[in-house]
């Protein structure tokens, strides 16, 4: 396996993508809140016009399966008794309060450090249950204070360009392409099976080449030269984030094209009537769907 960019190896699975809604509580306790562009000047210290109402306000943010999501809440100074928790709305379930954390499952974690304005709701190795709003509840001297956030678990999926089977020649060559999309972390691996074969690095066959480059919509090429009757059958792309995408190959000597015209014709195969020969391409058109 090549990759094609050297900082891919590095990534880590634990990266997710998150929003920054700044929200300060003013004196009267009432958060405000700033907009996106004007959140920069505010932490460079050029104090603007403040939006106000921001209790109720939302944000979205997006997690990847598997990867670590940061819910941020960011509390101006909070009085004395100010006190922030953070509720699951699918069950009403309080999971923090200030520091503490009111679940066992240890995925959930408030970080906060000592002073800062910021209750992040740390969720690791998120799963697809966790989809759905957060409610970070501020409790002021004028009352409750609430900052939604919704998030959004994406699971990454791979798929083989192409229909579910591809056709070459005896002699030429195999390309096949697999797409892993919907990974804002690229996966860690993507290995090429044929059958139960892992090809990769087979040494053996020789004349294999499998070229892959990582991204946010990771593709990974497999070359086989020299397509021989043996390398007919299962091909799947493998990789480490997402379930497994396959694609039958039939390598065929030259002229035989029964197969494909076959499959081609088979949402019109009903039209089919008369000769013996009709007959038997239905018969075998029927086992082969039966098998499927
Ligand atoms: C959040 O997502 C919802 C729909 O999913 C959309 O209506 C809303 O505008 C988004 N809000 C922001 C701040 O992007
Ligand atoms: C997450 O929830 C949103 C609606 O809140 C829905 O549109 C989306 O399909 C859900 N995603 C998953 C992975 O369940
Ligand atoms: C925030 O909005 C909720 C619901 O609309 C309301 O009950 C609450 O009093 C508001 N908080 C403040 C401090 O105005
Ligand atoms: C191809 O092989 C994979 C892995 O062995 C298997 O999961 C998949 O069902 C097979 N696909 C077909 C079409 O036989």
């Amino acid at each position: 396996m090549k990759w094609k960019r050297t900082g891919g190896m590095g990534i880590q699975l634990a990266a997710a993508v998150f929003w920054m809604l700044p929200l300060i509580t003013s004196s009267t306790g009432d958060i405000r809140h700033h907009g996106a562009s004007r959140a920069r000047g505010w932490r460079a210290g050029t104090q603007q016009t403040v939006e106000t109402a921001a209790n109720n306000s939302v944000s979205n943010i997006t997690a990847q399966l598997g990867g670590t999501a940061y819910l941020h809440c960011l509390v101006g100074h909070l009085s004395e008794r100010g006190q922030v928790s953070w509720i699951r709305k699918r069950d009403w379930h309080i999971l923090s309060s200030g520091k503490f954390t009111y679940t066992n499952d240890e995925r959930f974690q408030v970080l906060h450090g000592e002073g800062s304005e910021d209750w992040t709701l740390q969720i690791k190795f998120v799963q697809k249950r966790d989809n759905g709003t957060y409610e970070c509840q501020v409790s002021t001297r004028t009352g409750i204070v609430s900052h939604y956030v919704r998030l959004q678990i994406v699971v990454p999926e791979a798929f083989i360009l192409g229909s579910g089977e591809h056709h070459v020649d005896l002699g030429s060559v195999i390309h096949l392409i697999c797409i892993v999309e919907k990974s804002p972390t690229p996966p860690q691996y993507v290995f090429w099976y044929h059958n139960d074969r892992m090809i990769n690095y087979d040494a053996t066959r020789g004349g294999i080449t499998v070229e892959t480059e990582p991204g946010a919509r990771t593709q990974s090429r497999l070359t086989v030269r020299g397509a021989t009757l043996k390398d007919s059958g299962n091909y799947t792309c493998s990789a480490s984030n997402t379930e497994p995408a396959s694609i039958h190959v039939f390598v065929s000597e030259g002229s035989n094209k029964m197969a494909a015209i076959l499959r081609r014709n088979t949402s019109a195969i009903h039209g089919i009537t008369t000769s013996a020969t009709c007959l038997l391409l239905l018969g075998t058109a029927l086992m082969h769907y039966g098998l499927r």
